[in-house]
């Protein structure tokens, strides 16, 4: 596992996704019940930032067409997104989000 430092907690607010860059991944951080999850920032179905999306129920809405993913899964759950987002690992370690690419 090679964890990467990518935000601090604090940075990170209850359904509001995080946009960050590590290295030329695009990447996006959720607060969701407390606890801290990562997917690739970028929809698979065409490009458009998940972050720039509403968190509803466990799931992003992507901003340009409406496809869910399952934030803790990347499941895609509803159309027109059929291919998942991937999910990274995080560790929170005191006050830092350590993600694992
Ligand atoms: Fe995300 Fe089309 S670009 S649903």
């Amino acid at each position: 596992m090679a964890l990467t430092f990518a935000a601090k907690l604090a940075d990170i607010e209850e359904d509001e996704p995080l946009a960050i860059q590590l290295g030329d991944q695009h990447i996006a951080l959720y607060l969701l019940d407390g606890k801290v999850y990562a997917t690739h920032n970028v929809c698979t179905h065409q490009f458009a930032l998940l972050s720039d999306g509403y968190m509803e129920d466990g799931c992003i809405e992507c901003p340009l067409h409406q496809g869910k993913f399952d934030i803790r899964t990347g499941a895609a759950v509803c159309a027109p997104v059929t291919e998942p987002i991937r999910t990274y690992p995080v560790q929170v370690e005191g006050d830092s989000v350590m993600v694992d690419l």
